[in-house]
């Protein structure tokens, strides 16, 4: 464009032709791409509306489900941090730091490879039912219901789980979560590209897009969420913590299985909204995004990225942060 544009201005006909020529774009590589990545598709206004989501929203947003009347779950997943935290750990219902760093919960329910950064929870439900004796705060499972019950009573719960005699239970709780979480997809940029929409990407987030999948990042950062599907070790070429400056080595799976494979495999982090949800890795010891990817180089890959590379894989990365889901946000009665 350029090209053609000064040419013009200088008033050369055959000049500008032959520039035009040569500036003319690459092919899309749409094809190649759509099938290594994939689209995370907008969620029916159904899906939002249904009762176990609105139940599940309410819930996701409610203080009294914690020990001291103080934590929602949203709390540590807000808004405002891409349904992260940006504190590197969070503070729990029983006031100590969280272990690891908080997560963001838009379109996490697609991921494969498991839930939590070392993938140890099979579904959200699950997730849901953990934390009520974790970042909730609750001692035991039965002082988490007896709670529950004090704030919902079986009329509250009964549209969601029709049929269900004794519906206020912690299992429908989080089965209700659950639901309410799958409907916080993200659509983006990025899925308009792969939709046909080639001015849904500027030049250089697709010349970034071509970097990140050319320095191998797609080996380990694939699917549709750019992550999600698989579990590695964190520092395939290099101890990880040489190069975040971690404080406390963090043995990753290994810390719950004792299973020697397992040492520092970590989940592979889903990329989408990731410009919105800094600071970085399981403990939030890296603070840039661009420090993150330089990271990514050198411990997984041997590669030190230079200056433009790094920027041009943060480029791309932007592509993928999307709205945020108008149901993210306290229910209005
Ligand atoms: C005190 C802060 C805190 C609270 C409260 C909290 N979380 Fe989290 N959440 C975290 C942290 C930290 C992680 C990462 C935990 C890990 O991997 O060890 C996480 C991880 C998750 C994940 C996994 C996301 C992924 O990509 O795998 C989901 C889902 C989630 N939380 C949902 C919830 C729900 C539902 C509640 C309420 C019942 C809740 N959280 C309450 C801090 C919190
Ligand atoms: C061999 C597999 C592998 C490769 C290759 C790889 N990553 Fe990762 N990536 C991971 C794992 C595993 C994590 C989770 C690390 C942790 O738990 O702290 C991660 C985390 C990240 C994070 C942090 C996400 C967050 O929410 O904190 C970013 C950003 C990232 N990778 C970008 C990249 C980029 C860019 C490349 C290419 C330069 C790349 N990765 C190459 C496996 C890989």
């Amino acid at each position: 464009m350029n090209y053609k544009f000064s040419a013009t201005a200088l008033g050369i006909a055959g000049v500008s032709v032959a520039l035009a020529v040569s500036a003319q774009p690459e092919p899309e590589p749409r094809e190649a791409f759509a099938a290594m990545f994939g689209q995370v598709k907008p969620v029916a206004q159904a899906a939002i509306d249904a009762p176990a989501a609105k139940l599940g929203r309410a819930l996701f947003w409610d203080q009294r489900l914690s020990v001291n009347g103080k934590i929602a779950c949203a709390t540590c997943h807000m808004p405002e941090d891409g349904s992260s935290d940006r504190r590197q750990f969070s503070t729990d219902a029983r006031d100590k730091p969280t272990s690891r760093h908080s997560q963001p919960i838009y379109n996490s329910t697609l991921q494969t490879a498991g839930l939590r950064w070392t993938g140890d929870r099979a579904s959200a439900a699950a997730q849901a039912e953990g934390s009520m004796t974790g970042s909730m705060g609750f001692e035991t499972r039965e002082l988490a219901l007896a709670n529950l019950k004090k704030h919902y009573d079986a009329k509250s719960f009964a549209a969601a789980f029709p049929g269900d005699a004794d519906p206020v239970t912690i299992k429908n709780m989080a089965q209700a979560i659950d639901v309410y979480e799958s409907t916080l997809n993200t659509p983006a940029p990025f899925d308009r590209y792969l939709a046909g929409d080639n001015a849904a990407l500027t030049a250089a987030q697709k010349a970034g897009m071509r970097t990140f999948v050319n320095v191998g990042c797609a080996g380990c950062h694939s699917g549709a969420l750019l992550g999600g599907t698989l579990q590695m070790k964190f520092g395939l070429t290099k101890d990880y913590w040489l190069e975040t400056k971690s404080k406390k080595v963090d043995e990753g799976k290994f810390a719950a299985t004792k299973n020697e494979a397992d040492k520092h495999v970590f989940r592979v982090a889903m990329l989408r909204n990731v410009v919105d949800t800094a600071p970085y890795f399981h403990d939030g010891s890296v603070a840039k995004l661009d420090d993150a990817v330089r990271v990514m180089a050198s411990v997984q890959l041997g590669r030190q990225l230079t200056d433009a590379e790094t920027a041009s894989i943060v480029e791309f990365l932007k592509s993928l942060s999307g709205k945020r889901p108008a149901n993210y946000a306290p229910p209005v009665n």
